[in-house]
């Protein structure tokens, strides 16, 4: 079954939207088998965002990232990588589809609330990156 990884950021932490947008990918049916809330280290802010570091906004990522706690999650369901982007909407809020998590909350680029993969080997490697295999629970929805 595919996977993939989220984070909600230390914006969406602070301002509460955790329970919000958790029920977002509950009630679009997906499946939650990961989830810890956490302080992010340097390092491994440095290494999720590995592929902006040449990015002029690279040192103010890391530096907020690692402001205060996020939520990690990983989530199962068919389809969750592509849907899961749809549902959180395009990496700028202004430029987010109301009705998706960004267009909904989201003013600026740099406080975008929540992090998805984008891709089936991006979500492989962010997983094994923020979880350890005994902190995922293997289970299935029975409805
Ligand atoms: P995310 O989907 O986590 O992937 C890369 C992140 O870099 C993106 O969300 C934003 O938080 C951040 N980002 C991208 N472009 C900019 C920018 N121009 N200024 C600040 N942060 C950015």
């Amino acid at each position: 079954m595919e996977r993939t990884f989220l984070m909600i950021k230390p914006d969406g932490v602070q301002r509460n939207l955790i329970g919000e947008i958790i029920r977002r990918f509950e009630a679009k049916g997906f499946t939650l088998i990961g989830l810890k809330l956490m302080n992010v280290s340097k390092e491994l802010a440095e290494k999720h965002y590995e592929v902006h570091k040449d990015r002029p906004f690279f040192p103010g990522l890391i530096e907020y990232i690692t402001s205060g706690p996020v939520t990690a999650m990983v989530w199962e369901g068919n389809g969750v990588i592509a849907s899961a982007r749809k549902i959180i909407g395009a990496t700028k809020p202004l430029e987010a589809e109301p009705g998706t998590i960004r267009g909904d909350y989201g003013v600026t680029v740099g406080r975008n609330l929540i992090h998805g993969s984008d891709a089936p080997e991006t979500a492989q490697t962010e997983i094994a990156l923020w979880f350890k295999d005994e902190e995922l629970a293997s289970w299935q929805p029975s409805l």
